[in-house]
């Protein structure tokens, strides 16, 4: 918007009364003739856009990633390319299951989505607050999503659905036990950890590629919400975390993070004891232990909300060369699941948007579409191949995806065959302090009240195959007794 000094209408005329509506006498009805009105309200009703399915409360920043390390054995991507470069980011958090308007200190993991404004195109790695996921194969994130909205009917969240589809869907354990431990709930979006949680790769100039898992420590140091505390800010200030974190960058007390990378070869890959593209599982730290790739800062507010938080848009299909995807079945789904929800929310000349569009010089044969904002190729040849010398032409450099071997007939594959959902959970449990166990038991005692008994004894079952202490304490503080 070019601003002017004069308030105009939509159309630049110069508006003379913006207080009072055109009526037949100072008494009359309104006219329909009263454009500006008609304008205002009409404008306004349309206002809002779709909210993001998931993730629709957040909080956003820009900053920028500096790298430290040099990683160019394993990437050739540019932004790595020298130590000391820095590369701008943006950074949405944001909650999970509630709506836009919901509290930041629900349990619930965080959206931890980030955008590399890289010299070869936008690069997200669009992750989470926790280094797994509660599901293993995209065809069931529909079913699992809609155990943590409401329910059809009572339009009420409702435990039992929850309960049911975790007690359902074991491979949930290892996620189950991270969001109800004490890291479950944050204290904002600056005092914790993110995660790509999947396994994506890094390719190198040889054509070598490599498996990786995305680390990002906090610099702030972990800091959790009580939960008797996060439920009465849910009510006093439920933007307590947006709050948080915009305050902070304000005052210049820029968050940072350190990035690292686990890194697996191929070979390594081929022969690990657990399949590698399961996002339900960690990786040993003592095996793949974690490198240093460099830190990000969040120095910068967006000026606009709407403009640059409400429409922005992640993706996981947003690779640039030199960085890639796995198989992954899980973030296979997801490479189709970000752009198609985008094009639907925000619309499809998203991309263009200032938020969304790359730094870099770019051009492609896309033409047209609902608002097309640019000068949308002017007169430019809008096919592929032409024989105009000025037109933009393909690489012929690297395949946008490296190659893979497939090998298999194709099929529905029952992944739950012979599966161990257990000694990760266990491995986490263990780990934890007497508090830290107390909390995570009445925590999860407390989301267990008022869930019908058949579902609780089949999640109580899975507790126990963890660790016979952990289903035990459980069993015991919600009230039940196990049945054999
Ligand atoms: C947002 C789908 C799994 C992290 C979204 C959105 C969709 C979606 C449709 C809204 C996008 C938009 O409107 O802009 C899926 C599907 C999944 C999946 C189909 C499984 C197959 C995951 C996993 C993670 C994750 C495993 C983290 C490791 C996020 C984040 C956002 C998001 C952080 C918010 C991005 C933002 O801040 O704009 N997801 N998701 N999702 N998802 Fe997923």
């Amino acid at each position: 918007m070019s601003m002017s000094k004069n308030l105009t209408g939509a159309n630049g005329a110069p508006i003379a009364d913006n207080q009072n509506s055109r009526t037949a006498g100072p008494r009359g009805p309104v006219l329909l003739d009263d454009f500006n009105l008609v304008e205002k309200l009409a404008h306004f009703n349309r206002e809002n856009i779709p909210e993001r399915r998931v993730h629709a409360k957040g909080a956003a920043a820009h900053g920028t990633f500096t790298v430290t390390k040099d990683i160019s054995k394993y990437s050739f991507a540019k932004l790595f390319d020298t130590i000391g470069k820095q590369t701008p980011v943006f950074l949405r958090f944001s909650t999970v299951g509630g709506e836009r308007g919901s509290a930041d200190t629900a349990r619930d993991p965080r959206g931890f989505a980030l955008k590399f404004y890289t010299e070869e195109g936008n690069w997200d790695i669009v992750g989470n607050n926790t280094p797994v996921f509660f599901i293993r194969d995209s065809i069931k994130f529909p079913d699992f999503i809609h155990t943590q909205k409401r329910d059809p009917k009572s339009n009420l969240k409702d435990a039992n659905m929850m309960w049911d589809f975790w007690s359902h869907s074991p491979e949930a354990l290892h996620q189950v036990t991270i969001l109800f431990s004490d890291r479950g709930i944050p204290d904002g979006f600056r005092f914790m950890h993110g995660y790509g949680s999947h396994t994506y790769s890094l390719i190198n100039k040889d054509g070598v590629r490599t498996w990786v898992k995305w680390h990002y420590r906090t610099q702030q140091g972990i800091k959790n919400l009580d939960p008797a505390k996060a439920g009465e800010l849910a009510g006093s200030n439920p933007d307590y975390a947006t709050e948080d974190l915009f305050n902070a960058i304000e005052r210049k007390e820029f968050p940072r993070w350190n990035v690292y990378i686990q890194v697996m070869t191929e070979e390594q890959a081929r022969t690990y004891k657990e399949n590698p593209f399961d996002v339900t599982k960690v990786w040993s730290q003592k095996e793949f232990p974690l490198h240093e790739v460099g830190y990000f800062e969040l120095n910068r507010n967006p000026e606009n909300y709407f403009a640059e938080v409400e429409q922005a848009a992640f993706a996981p299909s947003n690779v640039v060369p030199g960085t890639g995807l796995s198989p992954d079945k899980m973030l296979q789904g997801r490479v189709f699941a970000y752009a198609d929800a985008q094009r639907y929310r925000v619309g499809t000349n998203y991309q263009l948007l200032p938020i969304n569009a790359p730094k870099c010089p770019y051009a492609n044969h896309q033409r047209d579409g609902a608002m097309r904002l640019d000068s949308n190729g002017g007169g430019s040849l809008n096919y592929d191949p032409n024989s105009n010398t000025d037109s933009p032409k393909q690489t012929n450099q690297r395949e946008p995806l490296f190659p893979s071997d497939l090998s298999g007939a194709a099929g529905q594959y029952d992944h739950r065959t012979d599966e161990d959902y257990y000694s990760q959970p266990a491995a986490l449990y263990k780990l934890m302090n007497k508090e830290q166990k107390e909390l995570l038991i009445s925590n999860l005692a407390a989301s267990m009240q008022g869930v019908k008994e058949d579902i609780l004894q089949r999640a109580l079952a899975h507790f126990v195959k963890i660790d016979p202490e952990y289903g035990q304490s459980l069993a015991a503080k919600v009230g039940i007794k196990i049945k054999a």
